[in-house]
């Protein structure tokens, strides 16, 4: 099969060759599935699951991407719940070779089905950002409704999730993240926006939950922010900084079919909208992820033709609202 895979941590994303590889086989509770649409995080290069498995050793070559949608092929031994023929997407396991690939072999219990009115590229655009912003509000962060967010990257993949989320659930949402944000934040949802290049992050005022995709010195600002009772949530390793009277919280996200289920249910009904920006061909896929220019959302790369598809787009924006912010 085709797959996109690297040898060199120092290289990054450009060392990333376009190689043939064995396809893979079903391990116990597996499914293989042929990957339609392929999503990629641009920091995995950074994580060590991509370069060694769970005990310490190199597994390199090694397949990136982790999001998939795509169609079941075989079933491991013992496999239940899907089947083969079966529309998937999902989240594949970080220490393992990953969806930029014709095929990838996964638990089947990191997998959804994926409606059919939902297209590939869609599907393969979800798991991350759409479980990462779920578990951070609701698992993580314990958001109420009434609450006031502060989102971090607003604009970006797991932003844009977290601000429809959080105005769904009835809270309020500040966005942040750099001054040619701003509108993209507001037409997610974002009620108010805090221009990190020229704002001053503490105007924003006190906030009930933190929603950190940045770290560093923005985190350890954010922290001061949080009210009592409040949490900072981050995604971006151990947390640097604890607000003085609440919690602070780093994860990674994991796979669960149920809130893929919710995700999923959320972009048919017209609730969630995707962000995507380039889509680009298993062939085209180094050049694509290597961009010359500032993403402008979510690359997905399409592996199959049938992967092709701009329904999320087609959506129009739910504008930003005007509900008062609580407890300022
Ligand atoms: N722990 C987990 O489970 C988990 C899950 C998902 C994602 N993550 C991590 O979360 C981070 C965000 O992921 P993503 O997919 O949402 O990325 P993304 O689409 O690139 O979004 C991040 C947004 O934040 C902006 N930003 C970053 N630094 C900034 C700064 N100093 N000032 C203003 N804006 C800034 C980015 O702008 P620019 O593009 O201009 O920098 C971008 O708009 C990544 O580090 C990723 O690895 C972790």
């Amino acid at each position: 099969m085709k797959a996109i895979v690297v040898t060199d941590e120092a290289a990054g994303t450009a060392g990333m060759t376009l190689v043939e590889r064995p396809e893979p086989e079903p391990a116990i509770n597996d499914v293989v599935v042929e990957v339609h649409a392929s999503g990629f995080v641009p920091t995995e290069l950074t994580w060590p699951s991509t370069w060694t498995d769970r005990l310490g050793r190199d597994r390199t070559p090694s397949i990136p991407g982790h999001e998939l949608a795509g169609v079941v092929t075989a079933l491991g031994y013992g496999t239940t719940g899907l089947s083969v023929g079966q529309r998937v997407f999902g989240l594949t396991d970080w220490h393992r070779d990953g969806t930029l690939a014709e095929y990838v072999a996964v638990e089947a219990r990191n997998l959804a089905p994926l409606p059919g009115d939902v297209d590939f590229t869609v599907g393969a655009s979800l798991p991350i950002s759409g479980l990462t912003a779920w578990q951070g509000l609701f698992e993580h962060g314990r958001l109420q409704a009434g609450q006031s967010v502060l989102v971090h990257g607003a604009s970006g993949a797991v932003g844009t999730m977290v601000t429809q989320f959080a105005r769904e659930f009835g809270a309020y949402v500040i966005g942040t993240g750099r001054a040619a944000d701003r509108q993209k934040a507001l037409d997610f949802g974002a009620q108010e926006f805090v221009d990190l290049e020229n704002d001053a992050l503490e105007d924003a005022g006190g906030v009930d939950l933190v929603f950190d995709v940045i770290g560093g010195d923005i985190q350890q600002r954010s922290a001061g922010l949080v009210r009592a009772g409040g949490t900072l949530v981050s995604v971006v390793g151990p947390t640097e900084a604890r607000p003085a009277d609440g919690l602070a919280v780093d994860f990674v996200v994991e796979s669960d079919r149920a809130q893929l289920g919710e995700v999923v249910r959320r972009v048919r009904d017209g609730r969630l909208r995707t962000n995507i920006g380039n889509v680009a061909t298993l062939d085209d896929a180094v050049a694509a992820l290597n961009p010359t220019e500032r993403r402008k959302g979510k690359t997905i790369i399409h592996v199959r033709p049938s992967g092709l598809g701009d329904s999320d787009r087609s959506c129009p924006p739910r504008g930003s609202a005007s509900a008062a912010r609580p407890g300022r």
